[in-house]
This record gives C-alpha cells, structure tokens and sequence, in this order.
C-alpha cells in the first residue's frame, strides 16, 4: 500500500427534506452574501429554487441568482459569474444542481479569490491560493463534485474541455436528499450511475500495489451501484436505490476508493473529455462508450486486475484463463451498460466522428495529460487514437 492523503472536509447532510437546513449551513460557514448559481432550469421547474430563495429570505440572508450553467459548463459564464459576485459582494457561493452548475460556481470562486485569467487553472499554469467558501444541494448522483477537489470546465474557444483540481474548491457542506433526483430523465440517472462506478474503477485498474481494505469497498460499491442503477431503470422512485446511488456518488470521487493506490488509471475520463468538448454529449455517456475500447486495448497489461475485476464485481466464474476470464468481465459490464440503457460505443453515443475529429482529439488529449498517462497502461497519443478508432 502506497502513501496517501485523505482530506473530505465537506460536511454531509443527507435525507428527505435536508434542504430545508441550508439557511442555517450557510450561517454555520459564515455566508452573508450568497450566489445562488444553478443550471439550465429544472431546479426552477421542480420548484426548489423557490424553496431555497424563500428559506433564505426568511433567515435574512442576502442572495444574488446566476442560472445557465450547461452540461459540460462554459468559461464565459465563469466570467459573467465572477464579475457578478464582485460587483455585488458576494461571500458565499450555493451551487443548486449537478456537476455542472458545482464545477461552474467552483471556477467562479477561483476567481473571484485569485488575481488574472481563472483558466490559468485549467491550462495548468499555475495554482489557486484561495476559493470562495461554496455549499452544494445535490440533485443528481454522478460527478461527486460535492465532495471532490475537481472542477471541469470547457473554454468555448477551441473548445478545449478541462480539469483543475485543488483542496480550496472542497464544498463546505453537501446537501443530499435523495428525493431530489427523482426528477431526472432517465438517460441522465443512468450516466450518473456509469460516472460513478468509473471514478471508482479508474482507481481501481491500476499497476499500483496491494490495497485490500480499498479493493473491498470499491468492490462493494461497483456492485451496490449496479444493482441499483437497475432497480432505478425499472422504478426511478425508489427512494432507498436513489440514496444508495447518490452516497455511492460521493463516496467513489471523495478519494475513499483510492487510498493506498498509485493515483489511479484516469484515461477513460481523460477520452471522454476530448468526447464532451467536441461534441457536447453527457459525460456519464461519453464514458459508457469509451470504456470497452479502452479496456480491451489495455486489460493484457493490467491483467490481475482485470481478473480480479470479472470474478469479484461481474460474478465471472473463475474458469479459464486469465485473459479469458478477463475478457469476460469486460463484456459483462458492457452488457450491464445496455441493460441500463448506455452506448457502448460512439455511433450508439450518437458521434460520427471522421478520421481528422478522432487525430484531432487524440492530440488534444496528448497535449492536456502531458503527452502520456495511464497506470493500467501507459497511453501516448498513437494509443489514444487507436482506441477512439476502435470505440467507432
Ligand atoms: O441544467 P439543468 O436544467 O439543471 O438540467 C440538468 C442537465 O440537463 C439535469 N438535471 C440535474 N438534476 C436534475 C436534472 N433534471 C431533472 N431533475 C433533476 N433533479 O441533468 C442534466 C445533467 O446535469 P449536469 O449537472 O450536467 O450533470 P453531471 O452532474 O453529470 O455533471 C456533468 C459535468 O461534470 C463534469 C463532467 O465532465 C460534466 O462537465 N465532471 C465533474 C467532476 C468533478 N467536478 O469532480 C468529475 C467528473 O468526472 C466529471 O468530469
Ligand atoms: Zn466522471
């Protein structure tokens, strides 16, 4: 087991009506001037903006609005969201929604904390030193922005998409109620279920020594979020299976699931953002329809791995040999996939990417990891072709 740091400063509020106690976390953290910032609409749909704005107002807390965030979030919206909170004072951020409008209301506090251009960050330049205080009322189950370091966030120009990752951006708290997601389009609890077991199995399919106690939990929550994600596709409110996915949410991107590992793989995730910059699709999605390519390019390398992935999470029979019972796993998590309704590939994804899209994000992915990474494999730019050629 290698060395490692485990920091989850954020403090978790989970359960029906947990809502109702932001007001009160706010105070707790010191808030008195808050941006309220949010996505595309459904938190007004549902009615909790409303919700939110009416328990603030009565705990006589002041607040700004700033709505839009997208899927796969926009820098200029930082921009208009850090000008706003320092024209208006503001000394509180409250994200309402997912990893988006999370990721969006972190760069804005990077920021507003931080002298220059906030996509310094993001263009690996240099670092923040500070972050504005942020609370998160969660609404889908995926990312785990609520509890992570991480913030994803795509430039418009050139429509590079990337992350930046710093303990300054942890969520002061997190408010969970399960309830909440019940609202979601199907397709978006599925993705949500897929990023979740991926940022749990990128750590997982690693080179990176022995680390029992960790392959145990993560083990454990690939197979509770599998069972889970299927009762949701047959009855998307069930409040239990809505709970266990959105704590399996959190607990897969806190960095629980990695502890004692070499850092992890992270080279599907790393795909899949060249997939969202381009071409705009849902980041659970994206992964669903990167991950067999990549894994049946790299498994040989990664074997015991593998191995231990098929027999301990997709209930292969330990029969065969390795590679046989490797390539199994493989194929039964992408069976699993379509049992919950994901692509698993890109023309199911609904990409028709040419040949110059898949060299172009290929090289971009190259440039944003440095020229190489990956610990099942170490992947350069010829890999990273390769495997969207074969995700087509
Ligand atoms: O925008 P609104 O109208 O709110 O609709 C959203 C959006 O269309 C909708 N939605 C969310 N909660 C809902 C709801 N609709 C009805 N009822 C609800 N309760 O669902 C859609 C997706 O929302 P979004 O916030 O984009 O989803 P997600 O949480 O999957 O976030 C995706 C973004 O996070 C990044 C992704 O790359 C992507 O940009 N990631 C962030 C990470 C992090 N910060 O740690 C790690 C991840 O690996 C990921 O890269
Ligand atoms: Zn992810």
């Amino acid at each position: 087991m290698f060395n490692f740091n485990y920091y989850t400063p954020t403090k978790v509020i989970f359960g029906r009506k947990t809502e109702e106690k932001v007001a009160d976390l706010i105070k707790e953290f010191g808030g008195t001037k808050v941006l309220i910032h949010y996505g595309g609409g459904s938190v007004v749909r549902s009615g909790l903006l409303q919700r939110v704005t009416d328990t603030l107002d009565k705990a006589g807390i002041a607040y700004v609005t700033l709505g839009g965030a997208v899927p796969n979030p926009h820098l200029s919206l930082v921009y208009e969201g850090i000008e706003l909170c320092r024209k208006e004072g503001v000394d509180f951020l409250l994200a309402v929604g997912g990893g988006s409008a999370i990721d969006s209301a972190k760069a804005i506090g990077y920021g507003v904390t931080n002298e220059g251009d906030v996509w310094d960050f993001y263009d690996y330049k240099r670092q923040a030193k500070a972050c504005l205080p942020l609370g998160v009322i969660l609404t889908i189950a995926a990312t785990g922005s609520e509890m992570s370091d991480s913030s994803v966030i795509t430039k418009e120009d050139g429509l590079v998409k990337r992350g930046y990752s710093s303990d300054f951006g942890r969520a002061k708290f997190a408010i969970m109620n399960p309830e909440l997601t019940m609202t979601l389009p199907d397709y978006q609890t599925a993705c949500g279920c897929t990023d979740i077991m991926m940022h749990t199995m990128e750590r997982y399919f690693t080179n990176g020594g022995n680390m029992e106690i960790t392959d145990s939990m993560a083990e454990g929550l690939l197979r509770t979020v599998m069972t889970n994600a299927e009762i949701l596709v047959k009855n998307p409110k069930d409040y239990d299976a809505r709970a266990e996915v959105m704590w399996a949410g959190s607990l897969s991107h806190n960095g629980l699931t990695g502890c004692g590992n070499d850092g992890g793989d992270w080279m599907t995730h790393k795909l899949e953002h060249e997939l969202g910059g381009l071409y705009d699709v849902a980041h659970g999605a994206g992964l669903a329809a990167i991950w067999g390519s990549w894994a049946r390019y790299v498994y040989k390398d990664c074997l015991p791995r593998f191995r231990r992935f098929a027999i301990n999470v997709m209930g292969v029979e330990p029969a065969g040999s390795d590679e046989e019972i490797a390539l199994k796993g493989i194929e039964a998590l992408e069976a699993f996939f379509r049992r919950i309704n994901m692509p698993i590939n890109l023309r199911e994804l609904g990409v028709n990417a040419t040949d110059e899209d898949l060299a172009l994000m290929a090289h971009k992915c190259a440039v944003g990891v440095n020229g190489a990474k990956g610990s099942a494999k170490l992947l350069r730019e010829a890999d990273m072709l390769a495997i969207f050629k074969a995700s087509r």
